[in-house]
């Protein structure tokens, strides 16, 4: 045993040394020291290369083509050059949050990946392990495929249900987003490879999204969207910030000095860099002094900022080089403490059948059960006819549109639906669920309509024991949709329901819709975008070979009044002039809004029924050094196993609060029939306190504190109260 560490030990010193061509390369050193000695040595044009970010496709610029540069993955989102003769690696970015996407113009050429479901379904698991396992496979795709940035890490908060690109973030609640989009950065980021957090910040309708200028009140803006950036970024420490965008309270969020350099880099201690959206840089001193370090693919800007230009605003002094070097070590350090340097990416054969299988695990415990009646769910292997109908359920399950697209291993399953180009193709993943209830079926008849023709399917209908209705929407980048479902849907299942209540509607959507069938329907479920194995977990499911177990990570409004900006300004408009748009409701986005109004939701947030019951029970809280711990216990009181989501919300009449609750902890807890446990949640003191802008601090008031404890946010059956002494803190 001695031997042997003796022998590790050697090798390692001896691995330590051979590599050691510099003196950067030596491992024990911290990445901060190792970033200072590479600057050390650095030329100009070295430093410049490091934040000058190129395209990874095919471009546009000024009407003509642009190849990427050689070295770059074709296909990708971005490349910034290495300095070979120093060790330093290129930078190799691929989009993002769902897996690793294939990007803009390739020649035809896509990489065919993995596909994780939505990531508002992986925040619809409140399974921060899941988010995990789901983060380290895609980012070991990435790595096998040759990248070592992952722009992944969406966390805008849902303000805007109709916002395109909800689908790919977490949803309406800071701890909910921040904690399942941190555990996925963690996931990505354990293959020593550097992920994003975006898009910093409010960026949070696609509408105008180049030109809008929120205004919003700092404290309100402390107490939700960046809040859950905040909790993102500390719980995983991501490489990079991603400034998004939109201009926030008058300047750009990519030369906003309050937000980059004030907030994010001095009062959180970011040590990471910031890079640009593709295409959000609009100067160059003032975005390198307000705080951005990188251009990204600047292609996709009006000129290269951070090319020429920022090595003559050197020259000129209007950007210091401790400026530029402070951009350089950023991203230097950031490669040496993620692994980048040490542990170079390199392309690798990948497991589809064992990545599959992740992703399969965050669609099952995604998928939420809304209605049920009749347990009309489960569903038995004993019915005789089935009619399976609708959104090409016997092909595959829809994918969101844009940057964020996986192109599936073994293509389409639909191909040729417009828009075929950007921010399409229309992709489906080609797992069918047809295929898979047919496998569960066994004996029954299964027939498949497209639901084309309403009547036909409602005659296919009412001829079955069963039906099993499927209806999408496509949501995607740079647009924003409206909540209803489109394509004459909601007639078809209107038509459907009414043949024969014994129908099953399952929605595929990238945000809420609006359900006038929904009294007609015998059962509903929400399976969202479900990724490269959706159609099996749709079917596992239904047939609860699994629970139901997903809860809403966002409010499903009863109607578009209900809603802070019922009319999004522009909508559809290609080219309007640039406007203000107030975010008027401020902290209270979701259900915090609905709370406020006192409004009824159709579903509200934490919301999801199970195929088995749980009573909640024991609410104890104490305070100890500051920190509220609350208690109480979950028992499953139905006669299967399953997995409940109870939820902790706290509540406080004073001062400065948003709404009448916010969500402080959860678990997800597995039981079985009879089964007991004791949930303990520690509450992070932000989710008592109120923003003080003035003071830059979180103020507690001292006072009594609602607790309540239930099945969603509207379910509330155990309640009490804690008694808090004053506090603040940075
Ligand atoms: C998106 C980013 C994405 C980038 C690179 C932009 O359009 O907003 O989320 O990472 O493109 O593809």
């Amino acid at each position: 045993m001695k031997r042997c560490v003796g022998a590790t030990l050697a090798l390692l010193m001896l691995a330590t040394r051979a590599g050691a061509a510099n003196p950067w390369d030596d491992r024990t050193l911290g990445p901060d020291q190792r970033a200072d000695m590479v600057i050390e040595k650095m030329t100009l044009d070295e430093k410049i290369r490091l934040v000058d970010g190129e395209f990874g496709s095919v471009g546009t610029l000024h009407g003509q083509e642009v190849d990427p540069p050689s070295g770059a993955l074709m296909g990708s989102a971005g490349y910034v050059g290495g300095i070979p003769r120093l060790g330093i690696p290129a930078q190799f970015e691929t989009d993002a949050g769902l897996g690793v996407a294939t990007q803009g113009n390739t020649r035809g050429k896509v990489r065919e990946r993995t596909s994780l479901p939505a990531g508002l379904a992986t925040a619809a698991t409140w399974n921060p392990e899941l988010a995990f396992r789901g983060g380290a496979m895609i980012g070991a795709e990435a790595r096998a495929s040759g990248f070592n940035v992952m722009l992944a890490g969406g966390v805008n908060l849902t303000r805007e249900p109709r916002n395109g690109r909800n689908f790919e973030y977490a949803g309406e609640d800071p701890l909910l987003a921040g904690t399942i989009v941190g555990a996925e950065i963690r996931g990505i980021q354990s293959n020593h490879i550097i992920s994003t957090v975006k898009h910093f910040a409010e960026n949070d309708q696609e509408t105008a999204r180049t030109i809008v200028n929120v205004e919003m009140d700092e404290a309100a803006a402390r107490m939700s969207d960046l809040l859950a950036f905040q909790i993102a970024i500390e719980q995983s420490d991501p490489g990079s910030v991603m400034c998004s965008y939109n201009r926030l309270n008058g300047d750009y969020a990519c030369e906003n000095d309050a937000l980059l350099n004030r907030l994010l880099k001095k009062e959180w201690g970011f040590k990471g860099y910031v890079m640009s959206d593709w295409g959000a840089v609009h100067s160059t001193a003032k975005a390198a002094n307000a705080g951005l370090d990188q251009e990204s693919a600047w292609v996709f800007d009006d000129e290269n900022r951070f090319g020429d230009k920022l090595k003559a605003a050197i020259a000129g002094k209007s950007v210091p080089m401790k400026r530029l070097d402070d951009m350089a070590r950023r991203i230097l350090r950031t490669m040496f403490a993620k692994g980048v340097v040490d542990d170079p990416v390199a392309q690798a054969p990948i497991d589809f059948a064992k990545d599959g299988a992740v992703s399969q695990a965050d669609s099952e415990e995604a998928i939420v059960l809304l209605k049920n009646d009749k347990a009309l769910l489960p569903l038995s292997a004993g019915a005789r006819k089935v009619a399976v109908i609708g959104a090409h359920a016997d092909a595959g399950v829809p994918a969101g549109g844009g940057s964020s697209l996986v192109y599936p291993v073994g293509g389409n399953a639909v191909p040729g639906l417009a828009p075929t180009t950007w921010p399409g193709p229309v992709m489906f993943h080609p797992s069918s669920p047809l295929k898979a209830l047919r496998a569960r079926f066994g004996q029954a008849e299964l027939t498949y309509a497209d639901g084309a023709d309403p009547a036909a399917a409602a005659k296919l209908a009412a001829a079955s024991d069963t039906v099993i209705l499927f209806a999408r929407n496509w949501d995607g980048e740079s647009h924003d949709e409206p909540l209803s479902l489109p394509d004459g849907q909601d007639a078809l299942i209107a038509a459907v329901a009414a043949a024969n209540p014994r129908t099953v509607v399952v929605l595929e959507t990238g945000n809420p819709v609006l359900m006038p069938w929904l009294a007609q329907a015998g059962a509903v479920v929400e399976a969202w975008y479900s990724g490269t194995k959706g159609g099996e977990a749709i079917a596992r499911v239904l047939f609860g070979d699994v629970d139901a177990s997903g809860r809403l990570p966002i409010t499903f409004p009863a109607s578009v009044d209900q809603v802070p900006h019922p009319e999004i300004a522009h909508l559809g408009e290609d080219n309007p002039a640039p406007y203000d748009l107030a975010y008027s409701e401020g902290a209270a986005a979701g259900y915090k809004w609905f709370d406020k109004r006192n409004l009824t939701p159709l579903f509200p947030f934490g919301y999801g029924l199970s195929y088995s019951t749980y009573a909640y029970d024991g609410l104890t809280a104490k305070v100890e050094g500051g920190k509220l711990t609350v208690s109480f216990t979950v028992r499953n009181t139905g006669s299967r196993p399953g997995k409940d989501v109870p939820q902790l919300y706290v509540g406080h009449s004073g001062d400065g609060w948003e709404a009448p609750r916010r969500l402080a902890g959860w678990e997800k807890v597995s039981l079985q029939p009879g089964e007991m446990k004791q949930v303990t949640l520690t509450v992070d003191p932000r989710l008592l306190a109120r923003f003080d802008a003035p003071s830059r601090k979180w103020i507690i008031a001292a006072g009594s504190y609602d607790l309540s404890v239930g099945a969603s946010s509207r379910d509330l059956g155990l309640t009490g109260s804690v008694r808090l002494p004053a506090r603040s803190s940075p």
